[in-house]
This record gives C-alpha cells, sequence and structure tokens, in this order.
C-alpha cells in the first residue's frame, strides 16, 4: 500500500534532536565489509531502505549480517563473489560501489549496471576506467558488468576527470587488497569518503591523504574484522536546521559534526537566522523572515552541497528577495521545481539556473515527492506553508531519513504518515 505525509503547517519548530549516522558513509562502509576476512561491527547505521537493500546484497554475497537497532554486524569470512542479480542492483543505484569491494576481495565481479535514476544519466565510465587501471578487464554487455582480474589487482597512478565521490570510493576499497601502491589524483574530499577510509584502516589497510584531493593507498593481503562508528548525516542535519529557519523555530542538533556543515552555515547565516555552534551541537533560531541569499552553486566538496540544493531552495521559496542557484553537479536535479510551484512558490529555471523570487507565503497543496532530496524539500514547504499539505511517493525520503515523522513530531510539527485510504494512521 502506498503511504504519504499529511502536514498541516505553519508550527514553529523548537527542542533538540540527535543526528541521525550519514546514509552516504554507512552505505559504502557496508560494502567495504566484503573485503573483510572477519567480523565488522558498524555503529550509528542509520535505519533506511537503502541500508536495508545493503544489507540484501552482502546477504546475496554470503556474508552473515545482524541488525541489532543502529548496529550492523558483518561477517565477511565465508563471502563469495557470486553476480549480483538485476533486482538487488535495481534497488538502489549506489550498489555499484560493491564492484571495487568484490574485485578487490575475489578478482572477479558481474553485476547489472545501475542505469540511470531520478536525478540524472549517472554514468560510471570513471569507476569502470579506474578497474581497468588496476589491470582489471571490464565486459559491457546486455546491461551487465563483467570485471575480471585473474591474476590480482595491480597497484596504478589514476587522475579522476571529475571528483566522483563513488568512483573514489570504489578506487579505495580496489586498492586496499591490489598488489603495491596506488596513487589517486582528483580524488573526491567528502567526509564520506574519509569515513570509509577511516573503516577500512581500522581493518589493517594502509590509506593516507583521505579527504584531501590525493591519496595514496598501499595494498595489503588481508583486512580483518573490526569497530567502527559511521559519521553523522550532515545533510539530514542541514535539512533540520531548514526546517527551523523555514518555520520562525529554534533547533538545536546534537551528535553532528559543525566543519561538515561548513558549506551551509554561511547561506543559513546570510539569509537571517542566528546559528551557533559549540563542540558538537549547532543551534539555529530563525528570524521572523527569511532574507535571499543572492546566488548559490553546487561544487564539490568543500563547495555547497549539490544533495542540500532542494533543501535550500524550498527555504529561499519564502526569503525575502530573488535567489540564483546553479546546479553544477547532476543534469536533472529540478523536479522538485514543479511540486514547489504547485505550493505557491515562484521558480523559473533555464538550464542548470534556477531564479527563486522569494513569496510571502506558500500554500499547502497535493504534491509528489520527485526524489530523494527533492521530496524532503516539498516537507519542508509543507511544514512552512498554510493549510494542509499532502506528499505522495514517500519511499524516496525513506531511503536517506530515518523516522521523518517522528523526528518533527518532537519538535512541535503536524506531520502524519498515513496510508492511501486511511487517512488517520499515525505514525508509530
Ligand atoms: C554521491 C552521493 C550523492 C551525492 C553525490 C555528489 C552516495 C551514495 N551518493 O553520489 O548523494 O549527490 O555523491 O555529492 O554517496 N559521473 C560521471 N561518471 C562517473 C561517475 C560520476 O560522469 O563514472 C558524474 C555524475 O553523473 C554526476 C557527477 O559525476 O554528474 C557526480 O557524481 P558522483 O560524485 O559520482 O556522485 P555519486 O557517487 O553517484
Amino acid at each position: 500500500m502506498s503511504a504519504k505525509f499529511v502536514i498541516n503547517g505553519q508550527n514553529k519548530l523548537f527542542g533538540e534532536i540527535p543526528v541521525q549516522g550519514a546514509k552516504n558513509s554507512a552505505l559504502p562502509i557496508l560494502a567495504a565489509t566484503v573485503l573483510v576476512d572477519g567480523v565488522c561491527e558498524i555503529h550509528d547505521c542509520p535505519d533506511l531502505t537503502d541500508v536495508q537493500a545493503t544489507v540484501n546484497i552482502l546477504r546475496h554475497l554470503g556474508c552473515r549480517v545482524k541488525r541489532e537497532g543502529h548496529c550492523c554486524t558483518v561477517d565477511g569470512t565465508s563471502a563469495a563473489g557470486s553476480p549480483i542479480p538485476e533486482k538487488l542492483m535495481h534497488e538502489m543505484r549506489s550498489s555499484i560501489i560493491f564492484l571495487g569491494a568484490i574485485l578487490g576481495r575475489f578478482g572477479r565481479a558481474e553485476m547489472f549496471a545501475p542505469g540511470g535514476c531520478e536525478i540524472g544519466l549517472r554514468p560510471i565510465d570513471l569507476h569502470l576506467d579506474a578497474m581497468r587501471k588496476f589491470g582489471a578487464e571490464v565486459l559491457e554487455e546486455h546491461g551487465k558488468i563483467v570485471c575480471e582480474c585473474p591474476n590480482g589487482l595491480k597497484g596504478t597512478q589514476i587522475t579522476l576527470s571529475f571528483p566522483s565521490v563513488g568512483a573514489t570510493e570504489n578506487i579505495l576499497l580496489a586498492a586496499c587488497r591490489a598488489e603495491g601502491t596506488t596513487t589517486l589524483f582528483n580524488a573526491a574530499r567528502e567526509p564520506e569518503i574519509s569515513d570509509l577510509a577511516d573503516f577500512l584502516n581500522a581493518a589493517g589497510a594502509r590509506i593516507q591523504g583521505a579527504g584531501s584531493g590525493e591519496i595514496i593507498i598501499e595494498g595489503v593481503k588481508r583486512l580483518t574484522g573490526c569497530v567502527h562508528t559511521v559519521i553523522p548525516d550532515r545533510i539530514v542535519a542541514a535539512g533540520y536546521l531548514a526546517a527551523a529557519a523555514m518555520t520562525e523555530g529554534k533547533v538545536r542538533l546534537s551528535h553532528i559534526i559543525p566543519a561538515h556543515i561548513g558549506p551551509v552555515l554561511p547561506i543559513l547565516r546570510d539569509s537571517g537566522c542566528e546559528v551557533e555552534v559549540r563542540g558538537h551541537t549547532v543551534t539555529l533560531r530563525a528570524p521572523n523572515r527569511l532574507k535571499a541569499v543572492k546566488s548559490i552553486r553546487t561544487m564539490p566538496y568543500p563547495g555547497f552541497p549539490t544533495d542540500m540544493q532542494a533543501p535550500i531552495m524550498a527555504m529561499m521559496t519564502v526569503a525575502e528577495g530573488t535567489t540564483v542557484i546553479v546546479e553544477t553537479i547532476f543534469e536533472s536535479r529540478y523536479k522538485h521545481v514543479g511540486e514547489l510551484g504547485r505550493m505557491g512558490a515562484n521558480i523559473r529555471v533555464e538550464g542548470r539556473t534556477a531564479v527563486v523570487q522569494g513569496v510571502p507565503m506558500l500554500t499547502g497543496a497535493r504534491v509528489s515527492a520527485p526524489d530523494l532530496r527533492g521530496g524532503f524539500a516539498l516537507v519542508l514547504a509543507g511544514l512552512a506553508a498554510k493549510g494542509t499539505t499532502e506528499i505522495s511517493e514517500i519511499r524516496h525520503m525513506e531511503r536517506g531519513y530515518e523516522d521523518i515523522c517522528k523526528t518533527l513530531s518532537a519538535l512541535g510539527a503536524d506531520i502524519q504518515r498515513v496510508n492511501d485510504g486511511d487517512r488517520n494512521e499515525k505514525e508509530q
């Protein structure tokens, strides 16, 4: 049965919430356990459908996985490099991250190509070119990818033409078990890359420079079990700060690494919010009316994250003045614009540029979540809008945001998750 969120807007959000573990760290770290001959205990794994999809693949590969609350224990001792079927690959696009891990451990990886998704074509050429550099033979036919390297991967030098997050992760995974040293230039610098490297180093890998543009990986013969805690989710954190900002609220986030939301803080401050950073907490107090912030351009980290583009756009729809947003990372990442328009937002898109003319007020409407972050932008709009907003296709949000209703209700929002035909089912 399909479910939707029903939001009665204009409640001011107040209170304190902890931030969940980062989806974009948990997924590659779980995939990395395939490389490990032993038991890994991963803490702060968020409870999300994407995490479950990753666990399904691990189990298919023969790993023993136990989930207890936010702890995921993976024993990869008896893993095998069996082909990953189409159904499992299509549950989640980022399952391509298994490529480097399976190839690194078994010398052969077979899986279906993940294909495009709601936000763009999302090619994997950088991933495959990198595997070729390690000496693998790559075959692409009938939608399948077969990578083979019977004599083992060889350390190499790789320069990425773009600092792709996924390609950097796949390179780290493959390089850990390659013979000799790999040097990666123009690597992605996102905090999730450093988190993956920290996990791998705890398991016995030798990785230096993660978090910078140049990463050096010395291959090792074996990785062994370890304990690791996933970093807090910077995108989710910034999203809840935006929720406070849009509702004239005051919200304190705990369990956060403030430096990771560094690229978003100036925008929140420029829009008139008071933001106080103290240790592992960030407190935001919203003004009566937000101000437009002139221009925002999405960039690889430490630039403004593309994953925050939709939520911050939602914020700017009710700010005083005009904000220009340029999306440089993904080509189709404005699918939320039409839905925001149904709620009264004034946004014009030309190519990769969106011009947001703030309006005094949004009004509730029936809308549909186009993708993960675009869906959360609609939740934000619904919280600020006058009247009732119904958001369908919420499965997109459940890929990345844990317990949205519970979290927002704790802050005073009026939001329920209801199944179609059952308007009274309260979120448990
Ligand atoms: C990761 C994040 C996603 C975030 C994105 C950019 C995960 C699970 N997902 O996605 O939330 O929005 O980083 O910060 O961590 N590209 C190519 N060829 C390739 C690979 C990528 O052309 O082989 C292009 C993509 O189409 C896109 C750009 O590079 O235009 C960025 O993609 P990438 O950094 O790889 O994003 P993901 O790892 O897929």
